[in-house]
């Protein structure tokens, strides 16, 4: 007799957009297309709630019944969020979790986006059966951050507010993918910020494996080789859809 395929719903909001999709969870894959709604602009939570709702309705199979995981660029902690980096002030210490389950009308898991990322690398992606330390950035809107110690999570680890010594702004003003955009900057003038971010964190936390995930990481072969660091750095295997794939992963649970 086939057995059923375990399935289960992630969605992953970040400060430019919203996306979700269904994932298979033994194969960590997405088995729906992948829904992707503008971030509202000012991101208060009442507007993220609603596009949410207009992703999950979008989705081009019933989710009802299935596991929700959704991934928020935050700090969470039991249910609440603690910052607000990318998107609106109300997120702070705000009960997040609630008034997610409470609009949707159903359950949900509540994690930091970095994070589910994270965890889709190590159980379906660059960081399986890897021991020792695994430090997973998301280069995107802000620098997200996973630390996963012989397969285990350390959470909420916002590894992009490290303070540059004798600036005014953090490494992710200076370094994310927003920077690039931003400012204009070639690959290499990136790569340059990149170097004394990653030997920072190489320097801080003597990593295993640097996993480099959020969109640009599919342009990883522009970049990645200009970095000089002793830690083996690779490009996330599910570039942006970590976050969807980790979220319908911890939801499952
Ligand atoms: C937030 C993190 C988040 C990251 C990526 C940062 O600005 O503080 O919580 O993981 O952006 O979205």
């Amino acid at each position: 007799m086939a057995t059923q395929t375990r399935l289960a719903v992630g969605v992953d909001i970040g400060g430019t957009g919203i996306k979700g999709g269904i994932v298979d969870l033994d194969a960590g894959t997405l088995v729906s297309e992948r829904v992707k709604v503008a971030t509202p602009e000012g991101a208060e939570p009442q507007d993220v709630l609603e596009t949410v709702k207009e992703v999950l309705s979008k989705l081009d199979a019933p989710t009802t019944g299935l596991p929700l995981g959704v991934a928020f660029p935050a700090i969470i902690k039991g249910g609440y969020t603690l910052s607000a980096a990318n998107v609106s002030d109300s997120w702070i210490n705000f009960a997040a979790e609630d008034f997610f389950e409470k609009g949707l009308d159903r359950k949900i898991h509540f994690a930091n986006d970095a994070d589910v990322a994270g965890i889709a690398e190590v159980r379906y992606g660059a960081a399986r059966d890897r021991s020792g330390l695994t430090i997973l950035t998301t280069l995107g809107t802000g620098i997200g951050s996973a630390m996963i110690y012989n397969g285990t999570l350390i959470p909420n680890s916002e590894l992009g507010h490290l303070d540059r010594a004798k600036h005014k702004h953090d490494a992710e003003h200076y370094a994310a993918y927003s920077a690039m955009e931003r400012e204009e900057l070639s690959w290499e003038k990136w790569a340059k910020r990149l170097q004394w971010y990653y030997s920072h964190l190489e320097f801080l936390f003597s990593p295993d494996l640097f996993v480099v995930g959020g969109g640009v990481s599919k342009h990883g072969d522009k970049f990645l080789n200009l970095l000089d660091i002793k830690t083996p750095i690779v490009a996330a295997v599910h570039r942006n859809n970590s976050g969807i794939i980790g979220a319908a992963a911890l939801a499952a649970e």
